[in-house]
């Protein structure tokens, strides 16, 4: 499996996603301060996979720092590093909780580093399992069947999906969200072929996607954003699997730029509109999606890509790099442990017990 972040010793390794698919390249973090530069250049990128690289730098900072000013300071840099994927702020609470109760039974600062980089890596593998259990539920909305439902008539379907963005091994801990219903559904022999879109400007979807289909094998077709419409003019497709950056109490999704524009013509063309997202996401604290911070990023990238640029040099450009959909647009909210839909009053009681 592809492993975009790893722990190894006394340092964190990235597989560098802004140089994928041309290089498979590592990026090196010994610092807290460099695993929050990895989050806001995108060398690490996707909710839970932030939210994971959140948890290690936390546990470096501790290692640089211990307890003191100094610790605090590099954890609200790290805190920062992107705005709108609330798992950043759910991997750094989650270590602070274990800090503390560390603290307060008194441990020794050298062994309270050992425990901490343990915390991390089981928040890490506690993601794995999370998207293998949101493969299954996603099967389960996708073609009302469960996991070893052997009936062939289910079994026997073949089916078109669009997905945005990358929210496969990359963008987790390994395995993905949407990409990872693809995968179960892949592997139940369900998929005739999956259609990408590109995801102007950063391109997670022609350059992370792409390179994780092919790796797995996955039939699929590459899109530009702007032909989505008329693939689904022209074609049945079956569903919509998308992932989320953060999830309002009411069911509003922040996700990458353009979710909203697929949301809408789903609506048009009466495709089913799949959220898929681990409970570490979904943000109690926000009522509605009005109140989720959608991040801005540089001009740049939408000017040009790498070290081409095809706008002229003076030209203005915005880059939200996220855009907020409805609930009422969304078919379902599949989780690793329940499937949501809009007219449920409220998420069922979740609290990640096994996560916070
Ligand atoms: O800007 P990115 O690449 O971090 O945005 C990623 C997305 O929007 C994903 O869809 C989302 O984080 C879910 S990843 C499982």
């Amino acid at each position: 499996m592809i492993q975009p972040v790893t722990w190894i010793e006394d340092r964190v390794e990235f597989l560098d996603q802004t140089k994928l698919p041309n290089e498979e390249s590592t990026f090196v973090a010994h610092t807290s301060d460099e695993v929050a530069e990895a989050i806001s250049s995108m060398i690490v990128r996707g909710a839970p996979a932030i939210g994971i690289s959140a948890a290690y730098g936390f546990a470096l900072a501790w290692l640089e720092h211990g307890d003191s000013a100094a610790f605090e300071d590099a954890v609200n840099r790290l805190a920062v590093a992107r705005p709108t994927a609330v798992n950043l702020m759910h991997g750094i609470k989650f270590m602070q909780q274990h800090l503390q109760k560390f603290t307060r039974m008194g441990t020794p600062n050298e062994k309270i580093s050992e425990l901490l980089i343990g915390e991390a890596l089981g928040y890490h593998e506690a993601d794995i399992a999370m998207n293998q259990e949101i493969g299954a539920r996603g099967l389960e909305a996708i073609l009302g069947i469960g996991p070893e439902d052997p009936r062939p008539e289910a079994l026997g379907q073949k089916l078109k999906v669009i997905t945005h963005c990358n929210t496969g091994s990359l963008a987790t801990g390994g395995y993905g969200t949407a990409l990872g219903i693809i995968r179960t559904l892949h592997k139940k022999k369900c998929i005739e072929e999956v259609f990408a879109c590109e995801t102007r400007p950063f391109l997670q979807g022609a350059r992370l996607t792409a390179y994780e289909l092919s790796k797995d094998n996955i039939p699929y077709k590459l899109l530009t954003d702007n032909m989505a419409a008329w693939l689904m003019q022209t074609e049945k497709i079956d569903a919509i699997v998308v992932g989320a950056d953060r999830i309002a109490r009411n069911g509003d999704t922040a996700n990458k730029i353009g979710t909203l524009a697929l949301a809408i013509l789903a609506k048009q063309f009466k495709v089913p509109f799949y959220v898929a997202a681990p409970t570490t996401t979904i943000d109690l604290e926000l009522a509605d999606g009005s109140q989720i911070p959608v991040e801005e990023r540089d001009k740049e990238e939408v000017l040009g890509y790498r070290n081409t640029v095809w706008a002229p040099e003076d030209a203005v450009a915005w880059n939200p790099a996220f855009d907020i959909t409805p609930a009422d647009l969304i078919t379902g909210i599949v989780t690793e442990k329940f499937v949501w839909q809009p007219n449920d009053p409220d998420f069922p009681e979740f609290t990640s017990e096994a996560i916070l």
